[in-house]
């Protein structure tokens, strides 16, 4: 059987060898760097324990170091499916999504249609060339003169000019013998409803000729040159060369000179993809004006890891910027994001060439933000945040945008960092806490500490532990508040379980400020504390006795030890509640269908546990009796299997 030509360039072009490969062998992620579809396993062609097969995603093919073995995506398909040629050109058509030809009985024919309208096509563009050399096209040069392009991007880009009377071209092509039908069917002709003559769809524009990925002329743009012209661009309609929404201007040349620079910049027109170029910026491209689809993305990412979408400042770029967000976050993987650099107020990439210059331009791409910030500024900017409904309702959003990510560990560094910027914005935002001193704080008396603590069959063993640590935390973070704002971020993510606790850790946060003045800082701050609590925190703390024994939690203490203490407690908490977290969940599943899966995770759980209260920073663990609590509790749990049903 005979595929139509270039189906199975297509089809490579289209599908990731390492995607393929990936199904089969597990990358080595130390060696590989997905970010340039760099990727390294052990060989599946010889027996190795080391990594010494290489696939190049961005060249399509693969290597083995050690047996030699080379090929691209069919012949690993072969090789490793047991199928011949064609078989594997069909499993891969099938996950392209491509129909195979032979399912297709036209499918030659249509080969065949597309190389003759590939040929009208070029019969244009040599057309239009000629046209805008010609005595009608003076106004056209002038237009382009004044735009600022030289004869040589003329050349490069291959701009014409298509006259304004009614069937220049149409004349033209059926003088030298093409068929009227095709003409229309190239898109180049429009036949009236009534049966007249076809006319041309292009008149008196100057216009652009867009070529497909190996270079072929599918489509055209024509720009009006009066404003009072109906539409300022004009551009092909879909035909069976051309799918607007799988097509960049300017694709084939861009691909080859991010090659060199390791970069794409994505505009939103032709002419900025001109004035780039012009600029030395060769590796620009643009969708034709529609919004960025995610074929288009795919293509941008086939060329580097993250293009850079520059787009024009004003509101409708803001607009198709954030829109865009929608379209890419679920299709990120890694090696697969963008960057996103906005234009100053009401320019383009040519206007800001223009004005200022490429190194202005340069300037700007160096400054493009990375998705994560435009995803931010997007669900917050212009908005306020001052009442837990609307911080709710943020984080509500927020959850439902990331949740579109598929990519799990993108999806998990995407929450990290939007966690910081919230923690930030929120941060800014706390009101000031009055200065003023000499209250009398111990007018109010807290609880007892430990009540409310949730109490839990499992939760109880820990309950002292947990207890403790959280004393020791706010305590250490109090008597060095330089260390306790180095360690904000951690600070304002530990939670801290017991209920009278909560309220000093809020003061903390709250009064935690850089002009802490460094001799006096833990007695400043716990002053101020003490203002908005009512009581001396240190005091209230310092009731645990084993907090009170502590060798370095004392006003005075040495200072090292302290942000030790502080640091190695703060990582032991977020172990532990980790732990205790797991065994809430295997509680509940108790009274059911408790298993294998149960043991394992309270398994992992402890172990993690352990390994964390093991981490020593140098401190004795000074908890006493108290701290192992938590995993005789949990190893009372395994050794009694509580989970599993008995029989009785
Ligand atoms: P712009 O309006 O930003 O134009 O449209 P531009 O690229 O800056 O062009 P100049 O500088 O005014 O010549 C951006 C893109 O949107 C599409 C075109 O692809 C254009 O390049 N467009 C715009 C249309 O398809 N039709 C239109 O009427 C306008
Ligand atoms: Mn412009």
């Amino acid at each position: 059987m005979s595929l139509p030509p270039g189906f199975i360039d297509e089809l490579r072009d289209r599908s990731s060898i390492a995607q393929v490969v990936g199904r089969k062998l597990s990358w080595d992620s130390r060696k590989s760097n997905p970010g340039k579809g760099d990727y390294w396993s052990p060989c599946p062609f010889h027996a190795e324990k080391t990594a010494s097969f290489h696939v190049d995603d961005q060249k399509g093919f693969y290597y083995c170091f050690g047996c030699h073995a080379k090929g691209n995506v069919y012949s690993f398909i072969q090789e490793t499916e047991n199928v011949n040629f064609m078989e594997a050109v069909e499993i891969l058509a099938r996950e392209a999504g491509m129909p195979m030809p032979e399912r297709d009985p036209r499918a030659q024919e249509k080969a065949d249609q597309r190389t003759v309208l590939v040929d009208i096509m070029e019969q244009a563009v040599q057309f239009y060339r000629l046209q805008l050399r010609t005595n009608i096209a003076a106004k056209a040069r002038d237009y382009l003169e004044k735009r600022g392009l030289p004869e040589a991007t003329l050349e490069q880009f291959q701009i014409g000019y298509a006259g304004n009377n009614r069937n220049g071209l149409f004349q033209h092509l059926t003088d030298k013998g093409v068929s009227p039908d095709d003409i229309v069917l190239a898109g180049l002709a429009i036949k009236p409803d009534d049966g007249g003559n076809p006319f041309d769809r292009f008149r008196n524009r100057i216009m652009f000729p867009i070529r497909d990925a190996r270079g072929r002329c599918t489509a055209f743009g024509g720009r009006a040159m009066d404003a009072n012209q109906p539409a300022k661009y004009l551009n092909s309609p879909e035909t069976p060369l051309f799918d607007k929404g799988r097509s960049l201007y300017n694709y084939q040349p861009a691909r080859e000179a991010a090659g060199k620079v390791q970069s794409l910049i994505v505009a939103e027109g032709y002419m900025d993809v001109i004035a780039l170029s012009q600029a030395g910026f060769k590796h620009s491209v643009a969708p034709l004006g529609t919004a960025i689809t995610p074929d288009q993305l795919q293509l941008m990412w086939r060329i580097t890891p993250e293009p850079i979408i520059a787009l024009d400042g004003d509101k409708a770029g803001l607009r198709a910027a954030m829109r865009l967000i929608d379209i890419a976050l679920p299709l990120l993987e890694a090696g697969k994001s963008l960057r996103f650099c906005i234009l100053p107020e009401g320019q383009d990439p040519d206007d800001l060439i223009k004005a200022s210059g490429s190194k202005a331009m340069q300037a700007l791409l160096d400054s493009a933000q990375p998705m994560v910030k435009l995803l931010w500024q997007r669900e917050t900017e212009g908005k306020n945040f001052d009442s837990p409904e609307r911080r709710a309702a943020l984080d509500a959003d927020l959850r439902t945008t990331l949740n579109t990510i598929q990519d799990r560990s993108i999806k998990s560094h995407y929450g990290q960092i939007i966690k910081d910027y919230r923690f930030e914005l929120f941060r800014q935002k706390r009101p000031e806490q009055s200065w003023g001193g000499g209250k009398d704080w111990r007018k109010k008396t807290p609880q007892k500490a430990t009540e409310g603590l949730k109490s839990s069959l499992l939760a109880q063993g820990a309950q002292a532990d947990v207890l403790f640590r959280e004393a020791v935390i706010l305590l250490s973070a109090i008597l060095h508040p330089q260390a306790a704002l180095e360690n904000e971020t951690a600070l304002e993510k530990c939670h801290i379980h017991t209920p009278n606790y909560k309220e000093i850790h809020n003061a903390l946060l709250a009064n935690l400020h850089e002009d802490l003045s460094d001799d006096n800082a833990a007695f400043d701050l716990t002053q101020k504390m003490a203002d908005s609590l009512g009581y001396n925190p240190v005091e209230y703390l310092g009731e645990l006795k084993a907090v009170r024994t502590h060798p370095y939690l004392r006003i005075g203490a040495d200072k090292t030890q302290i942000k030790r203490t502080l640091i190695e407690e703060l990582t032991k908490h977020a172990a532990i509640l980790g732990a205790l977290h797991e065994m809430r969940e295997a509680e509940e599943e108790l009274s059911g269908m408790a298993d294998e899966s149960t043991t394992w995770r309270i398994q992992q759980a402890t172990e993690a546990r352990n390994l964390a209260t093991k981490t020593d920073y140098g401190n004795k663990d000074d908890s006493g009796d108290d701290s192992e609590n938590l995993s005789e509790g949990l190893q009372k749990m395994l050794d009694d299997q509580i989970w599993v049903k008995k029989n009785r």
